[in-house]
């Protein structure tokens, strides 16, 4: 009798890759991209969509919430706004991610990534109970890394850059899974300047010293803190709509996907 061993390849796939960002940020548009992007390069990707709002999506889902959960009626039956029809929604998707879970694993040695996009408001997905039920089935079954998409053009004032970087700081720590910044829009403005701020606490200094929008003492101690989140992350240049930076961005998600497999 010859049982073969599971190669380790096997056992690593498929990567999990958990798309969430600031309203606007382009998370949508990013997803379109990879979606395409693992196609043409004949990566095998199986998509997610957990936003239970969304009206139209550019891209095809395999496995869509809005096949299980009727946002609108939910909105009706719990007498709830947008926000909480959401929320609700997902806590209801959240009682069933079991099952979700189980149709990867049956395809998981055909699978290279699972793409999963989140609801439009960022803390919908990542301050609830459901939220975390979600990234914790998924990241106790497979390796799972969260894409952090920030609007790039947005971020050049100091200050912004500063309250976008501790939220994805927040949601690091309180996932502990390997993250990955995606500045999108790249497009419009190259992301080098972040690069640099994270890499260097004098040149962040130095533009927040010429920013006068905004008092800079709190964002000057708290980017001292910083550095050390800035050490455990990769952070790479996209741009959903040109489809510039989509290898570095692969190229971080295994990287961080070999970090998994060895932490956890
Ligand atoms: P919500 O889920 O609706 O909160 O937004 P989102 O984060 O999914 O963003 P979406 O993909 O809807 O993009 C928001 C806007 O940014 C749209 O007008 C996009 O066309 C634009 N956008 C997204 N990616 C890029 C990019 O790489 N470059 C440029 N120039 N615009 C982009």
């Amino acid at each position: 009798l010859n049982i073969e061993e599971p190669s380790s390849e096997f056992k690593r796939k498929p990567v999990i890759i958990i798309v969430v960002g600031m309203a606007g940020s382009g998370k949508t548009t990013l997803m379109h991209r990879l979606v395409s992007h693992t196609q043409a390069s004949n990566l095998r990707g199986y998509v997610m969509n957990l936003d239970p709002a969304v009206m139209t999506l550019p891209f095809g889902a395999n496995i869509d919430i809005r096949d299980t959960v009727r946002y609108k009626e939910v909105m009706k039956q719990f007498n709830l706004g947008p926000n909480g029809g959401i929320l609700t929604s997902l806590n209801l998707f959240a009682t069933k991610f079991d099952e979700v879970i189980s149709v990867i694993e049956k395809r998981a040695d055909q699978l290279d990534y699972v793409l999963v996009d989140t609801p439009g408001q960022i803390e919908i997905f990542t301050w609830s109970a459901s939220g975390a039920i979600i990234t914790e089935a998924f990241a106790s079954t497979f390796p799972t890394v969260i894409a952090y998409v920030v609007d790039t053009p947005r971020s050049e004032s100091p200050n912004t850059f500063m309250s976008n970087m501790l939220y994805a700081c927040s949601i690091l720590y309180k996932t502990r899974l390997p993250l990955v910044v995606a500045f999108n829009k790249t497009d419009v403005a190259q992301h080098q300047f972040a690069l640099e701020w994270m890499e260097d606490f004098e040149i962040f200094n130095a533009a927040l010293d010429s920013d006068q929008s905004y008092p800079s003492t709190l964002t000057r101690s708290l980017s001292l803190a910083l550095e050390e989140f800035y050490k455990n992350l990769r952070a790479v240049g996209v741009s959903a709509v040109s489809g510039a930076g989509m290898d570095a961005f692969f190229k971080a998600v295994e990287a961080s996907a070999e970090e998994y497999m060895e932490t956890y």
